[in-house]
């Protein structure tokens, strides 16, 4: 199923003898092994062509005969930001898939559900009194919108994944995760883990349409609204983002969150 392409050139030259224009590839990006583990399994790794740069290996090759770039971008929004551009200026990559868990902030997420943001904001982000509290300073925006086509075929990719009996398999009915729904709307990104009940709770109170919360999504969203480049962000959830949320964690990510991600990643390119 895999097999090595080589990577395309950030800006292709327009050429007098009109031959195609490549084909960017994906770029599919995850902060940590365990949320990217059953896609890279699904073909040898030595099928992929790898190239190390700034302490990161990126896998160059097909899934579903899709052009892709697999890497792992570390966690945080400095690592999601510095990721994002390198997948744009020297794998020239087309659009950004970003696969991996949270912790569930609105009323009705649960774990074991799926949330694709439509929009993110860094909810560490405060240079008031200069600025409104959560303004990116001289951007004039808080929020930042994912590209709406690829979350949408996200959408119908979680959709049929979560129509399957035990679509996470049984590991995660062994965690207590049944009939997992799908959310879309609000996802926050700041550089730390929420596993505090007050915290969760200050942030639901600041930011009442937030779904969940996470470390990268936001960093990413906005270098890649400053790189022109499409991206979409889908989340399962692994915590509540609450006093026990490390626990609930290290038990998904372990457990279910590498299964999540490829079943719904399958479906989305199988589709294309
Ligand atoms: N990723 C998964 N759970 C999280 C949490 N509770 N806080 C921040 N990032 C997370």
């Amino acid at each position: 199923m895999l097999a090595p392409i080589m990577s395309t050139p950030s800006c292709p030259t327009p050429s007098a003898t009109s031959s195609p224009a490549p084909v960017r590839p994906l770029a599919i990006v995850s902060a940590l092994h365990q949320e990217l583990a059953a896609l890279l399994a699904r073909g040898r790794e030595a099928d992929f062509e790898r190239q190390r740069h700034a302490g990161r290996d990126f896998l160059i090759g097909r899934l579903h005969d899709v052009p892709v770039v697999l890497v792992l971008c570390g966690v945080g929004k400095v690592a999601a930001a510095t990721t994002a551009t390198l997948l744009a200026e020297r794998f020239g990559v087309g659009a950004l898939v970003f696969t991996g868990v949270a912790g569930g902030l609105g009323p009705g997420v649960k774990v074991g559900d799926l949330v694709l943001a439509d929009e993110l904001l860094q909810h560490d982000m405060d240079a008031s009194p200069l600025f409104p509290r959560f303004e990116v300073p001289l951007t004039g925006r808080s929020r930042f919108p994912a590209d709406a086509a690829l979350t949408q075929a996200l959408a119908t990719a979680c959709e049929a994944v979560l129509a399957q009996p035990q679509p996470f398999g049984a590991a995660a009915e062994a965690l207590g995760v049944s009939r997992p729904a799908l959310h879309r709307g609000l996802i926050l990104s700041g550089d730390r883990f929420v596993g505090a009940a007050a915290e969760c709770a200050a942030l639901r109170q600041a930011l009442p349409d937030a779904l969940a919360v996470e470390m990268e999504g936001a960093a990413l969203a906005q270098a890649c609204h400053d790189l022109g480049l499409p991206f979409a962000v889908l989340r399962s959830i692994s915590d509540r983002a609450d006093d026990s949320a490390h626990i609930d964690f290290m038990r998904f990510i372990d457990e279910v969150a590498s299964r999540a991600s490829a079943a719904i990643v399958d479906g989305w390119l199988s589709a294309r």
